[in-house]
């Protein structure tokens, strides 16, 4: 029976029941926060005053309890001494469209832990964390708000741990001294990835990092958002077996320098049992802010060629001279090829004065043509062809100097209606001191990327900031280099077999990456003795679909395709996806992708293996049921191999359903490519069962 006695009771009750849970809430310093189908679960310790995390996979530990926190160069450090204010959380659950990318749709569902700490005694600072639980991994940042005496703050040190229960297997690509013309590791992403346990480690190590457990899980470090801060290297924890954060410095040994009210990028740990957990997951993309370009018509995604293969061949030169590459004539030829086979672009490099020194003593212009280059007529004759012009700015790193010119730049591409660029930044960086990787290129990347946007430019930088999800904010953004690239089987040793088989679970994690596949002439003795690209044909066409980016160069010299019949796979494939799955490979082996184009009923399959061959089993089980499909397929020839005629690929067509298995045979260093379309009556009754 209700009486006012037992009202009154019951709300005592209450009060009593929330005051506790609010004490239990708030004083246990203790916080766990699992993902939204719950494999994935964060705790949040306030450990003896100082703040940590620990994360769990599927209740296999992945991140034992680890410390937060930051140095600064006067001020004393944000680490130990807090207590907590109070701790919230939220559930947030969103399915967003990508102006272009592996997917059009992007599930977004996370739930958030955030954490609000003050320093116990003295000025009594405050440091936020923000900790997002997804169901591939979790997300987090630091915020200093705005608060008295923090208007310069000089950050020494991120004090981010990743402490590990065990020693793990990692690849990782070293971030230390190279040869060529960079001084040190914070200016290059252009060496070869490793593997090694992490207490082999001997250098600082560039995100993202790939871990594979004894247990079979799999871990990728890296960050998202990265925003007016340096970039994040890790390099040994307080265990051999753990890693730390560190970031890139300014010249004076800062690493960042900002004002409270602040926030860090996001820090980022993707795990699954699964490596297409790793490469499907869409989490740094969440951790970017959706996209600011409201009128996205002029984005486009596309196919391009250019003239610079034959520059990293000798065949012609950059700079004016009997060989310059970029003259009018040239340029006119490679409009034509790119209008009769479908491409969208054409890349010119050299086409603007300063090349003779670039090198030595950068002083280019980036609005003066060479004399033999007729810009105006080819911004015309391009534009009656239906082919855009993709404008190039190498800065030789005197970012500086670019800066000056670059609202100029910017408006006579705009003029010319020139909507795609290529930046470059070979070299050391001007500033004097600065680094590629530091605060002030991380900015000078962003004002480019928003000037860009700006004048409606689509960009593909070279030598940049590692991908961190940006394109999500700015889709104009298309691709960048961040890895070796083609040009190495040019000019040096090159890369080898595998390159790929690691790059697929390593770097590309991060982001399009515009690797310029399509090699033809395998062989480059005649450009350059001993020279050679070291994989089969088959293999750079399975590239287009085992890298993604929204464009794609066809790398190789126009000579090199006319009468291929291979080059109809590169006029065919598609660069801007409806889906992507990885459906087979292992880290520095073999890669098998199969995505589907985007407003199309094909499908594309993209396989590759590193020095090693390799017969797999695919099930074409991603087709859609009950259709009949062509499958034509592109194959390494039976004697061929990356050493041993590597040009030689069988072409077949042949009937499939989403039931066929099929035999995939890739030689050494070999691959193949499939495109799916829907069979016409005329395949029917033309073609055979695979
Ligand atoms: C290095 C870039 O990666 C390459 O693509 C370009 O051709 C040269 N720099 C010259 O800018």
């Amino acid at each position: 029976m209700i009486n006012k006695t037992n009202v009154f009771v019951l709300v005592i009750f209450c009060i009593i029941l929330l005051s506790c849970s609010s004490i239990f809430r708030y004083d246990t310093n203790v916080r766990t926060v699992a993902s939204p189908d719950g494999s994935v679960k964060l705790t949040f310790t306030l450990l003896d005053e100082q703040p940590t995390y620990s994360m769990s996979y599927k209740d296999t530990e992945i991140i034992e309890n680890s410390s937060l926190g930051y140095r600064f160069k006067t001020l004393a450090p944000l680490l130990g001494k807090f207590e907590l204010d109070k701790m919230d959380e939220r559930s947030f659950s969103e399915t967003w469209e990508t102006v272009w990318g592996e997917r059009r749709k992007v599930d977004n569902n996370y739930n958030e832990l955030m954490v609000y700490l003050s320093e116990k005694e003295g000025a009594q600072r405050k440091l936020n964390v923000y900790f997002r639980v997804f169901n591939d991994g979790i997300g987090f940042r630091y915020e200093i708000p705005e608060q008295e005496g923090l208007t310069d703050l000089q950050i020494t040190s991120e004090e981010t741990a990743f402490n590990f229960p065990k020693d793990h297997s990692i690849w990782f690509q070293p971030c230390d001294t190279l040869s060529r013309v960079w001084e040190n590791g914070y200016n290059t992403y252009e060496r070869l990835y490793e593997n090694s346990k992490v207490s082999e480690l001997s250098t600082l190590v560039h995100t993202p990092v790939t871990i594979e457990t004894d247990e079979g899980v799999f871990i990728t470090i890296h960050e998202a958002n990265l925003t007016d801060y340096p970039s994040m290297v890790l390099t040994k924890g307080k265990q051999a077996k753990d890693l730390k954060s560190d970031l890139v410095p300014w010249p004076d040994g800062v690493k960042v320098k900002t004002t409270a009210p602040m926030k860090s990028p996001w820090r980022t740990i993707q795990v699954s049992d699964k490596l297409s957990g790793l490469v499907e997951s869409d989490m740094i993309l969440n951790l970017n802010e959706p996209n600011v370009i409201e009128d996205v018509s002029w984005i486009q995604p596309m196919k391009y060629i250019g003239i610079w293969w034959e520059m990293h061949l000798n065949k012609s030169t950059w700079e004016s001279g009997p060989r310059h590459g970029a003259n009018t004539e040239n340029t006119v030829k490679y409009i034509d090829f790119a209008a009769e086979n479908g491409f969208g672009g054409v890349l010119v490099e050299g086409w603007n004065t300063g090349w003779e020194v670039w090198t030595t003593a950068p002083d280019f212009s980036f609005v003066n043509p060479y004399p033999d280059y007729d810009l105006d007529y080819l911004a015309k004759y391009s534009k009656e062809k239906g082919v855009g012009l993709i404008g190039h700015h190498e800065t030789s790193g005197d970012a500086e100097a670019y800066e000056k010119q670059i609202e100029e730049a910017f408006q006579l591409m705009e003029d010319k209606g020139i909507h795609a660029l290529k930046t470059g930044y070979v070299g050391y960086i001007r500033p004097t001191g600065q680094n590629h990787h530091g605060q002030w290129m991380v900015k000078h990347y962003r004002r480019v990327l928003e000037l860009a946007a700006k004048h409606k430019i689509n960009l593909v930088a070279h030598e940049p900031i590692k991908p961190t999800g940006i394109r999500r904010t700015y889709p104009n953004m298309l691709s960048r280099e961040a890895m070796r690239g083609m040009e190495y089987n040019a000019w040096s040793s090159g890369n080898p077999p595998e390159h790929m088989t690691i790059l697929a679970y390593t770097m590309m994690l991060a982001g399009p990456l515009d690797y310029t596949p399509g090699i033809f002439q395998a062989n480059l003795d005649q450009f350059r003795k001993g020279n050679s690209i070291h994989t089969t044909v088959a293999n750079q066409l399975a590239l287009y679909v085992v890298i993604f980016s929204p464009v794609q160069m066809a790398a190789d010299l126009p000579e090199h395709y006319q009468g291929n019949p291979a080059f109809q796979f590169i006029k065919d494939v598609a660069v801007n996806w409806e889906t992507s799955r990885l459906i087979d490979g292992e880290i520095g082996d073999y890669v098998v992708t199969a995505r589907k184009q985007r407003g199309s009923d094909d499908w594309f399959l993209g396989a590759i293996t590193d020095e090693n061959p390799r017969d797999l089993v695919v099930s074409f089980d991603f087709l859609d049921e009950g259709k009949t499909y062509v499958a034509e397929i592109y194959e390494d020839a039976e004697n061929a191999s990356f050493n041993h005629n590597p040009e030689l690929v069988d072409i077949s067509k042949h009937l499939v359903s989403s039931t066929t298995k099929h035999k995939l045979k890739l030689a050494p260093g070999g691959g193949q490519a499939i495109r799916f379309r829907p069979a016409v009556e005329e395949d029917l009754k033309t073609l055979n069962q695979l």
